[in-house]
């Protein structure tokens, strides 16, 4: 169980994109003096996650699985030499998606700046565009995404000898999907209340089907609603089916225990999520919080078949996840 698994981009230079590590689309340049780079943020996907307890801190003890999805939100830093920190949209930034993404010190990216800042003693400061694309409150992690990002760009740029155990420390002190997505990993057991997180094998591919309805889920509501009646189930049988790349064994292991309290919130997800089942004669899933819900397909071709039909008969438009 670590923390500190290696990081990509940790010595990537400035300007040698392809060194970077992140999914392997990032692009580095030096803009004559303004040092700039831009990296993926990739949104996680759940595909079990139980959870085992309440704490007294008030959190939630988690078995989870989360995979590293290459849907991505993309972020561009900039350094500052007078100490600010300030982040604004991409102009391709959809307005639709701007809604519900605050850009003052409520943003994810801003407080880990700060608290790397203040950790680190920098006097350097950084502007952030970030080109907005994972929704919100979809229980895809797109702004715990951006946080690590910020985090990976930061020390890159701020030239920081700071180990890959202070970015972790750093990132589990403001959420609890950040450290996952700072571990780099494709796949990964994450347990505590997210922030550990355990490398697992992946082999293959996979393809998911995701929609999102309009509304979103708020994650602490979400989780105020689980009951613990029934038996606590494990990620092993998840686990393994990755390792082995068994798709059609996964769709029978996956689990969440926050779908039930998620649904009772969340009336346009349960029945999204009814009609999904009812289209597409599969079971249907939802990942973290929600309120994306997906279905696991065989390929990328069935899933874009899958797409299409959603979009012509329940008229929402999907992505197409791929891990
Ligand atoms: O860690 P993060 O800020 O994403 O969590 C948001 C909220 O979700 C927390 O304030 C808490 O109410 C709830 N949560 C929880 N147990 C977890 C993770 C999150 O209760 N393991």
């Amino acid at each position: 169980m670590t923390n500190g698994s290696p990081i990509p981009g940790d010595s990537a230079a400035l300007g040698s994109a392809s060194d970077s590590g992140l999914s392997g689309i990032c692009c580095g340049v030096r803009l004559s003096s303004i040092r700039t780079v831009t990296l993926p943020c990739p949104a996680k996907l759940n595909v079990f996650l139980e959870v085992l307890g309440r704490r007294s801190d008030g959190y939630h003890e988690l078995d989870t699985v989360m995979l590293r999805t290459q849907f991505c939100d993309m972020l561009t830093t900039q350094e500052r030499t007078d100490g600010a920190l300030q982040l604004r949209f991409s102009d391709a930034t959809a307005e639709s998606l701007q809604h519900g993404v605050p850009l003052d010190e409520r943003n994810l990216i801003l407080r880990a700046a700060d608290a790397l800042q203040k950790r680190a003693g920098v006097k350097l400061g950084a502007d952030f565009i970030l080109h907005k694309r994972i929704p919100p409150e979809s229980g895809l992690a797109g702004g715990s995404s951006n946080a690590a990002t910020a985090l990976l760009a930061l020390r890159q740029l701020w030239n920081l000898l700071i180990s890959d155990s202070d970015l972790h420390e750093i990132a589990a002190s403001l959420g609890s999907d950040i450290n996952f997505l700072l571990s780099g990993a494709r796949a990964a057991v994450c347990s505590s209340r997210g922030e550990l997180v355990k490398p697992v094998p992946l082999r293959g591919t996979l393809f998911f089907a995701a929609v999102r309805p309009s509304a979103g889920n708020s994650t602490g509501a979400v989780f105020q609603g689980v009951e613990f009646s029934s038996p606590r189930r494990r990620s092993t049988e998840v686990v393994t089916c990755l390792a082995e790349g068994d798709g059609r064994r996964l769709a029978s292991a996956m689990f969440n225990r926050l779908t039930v309290p998620a649904q009772n919130l969340n009336e346009e997800m349960t029945e999204l999520m009814g009609a999904m089942q009812g289209l597409l004669k599969r079971p249907v899933f939802m990942s973290g919080s929600g309120s994306t819900v997906f279905v696991i397909c065989e390929s990328r071709a069935a899933a874009l078949s899958d797409l299409r039909q959603i979009e012509s008969r329940l008229r929402r438009k999907g992505w197409l996840l791929e891990v």
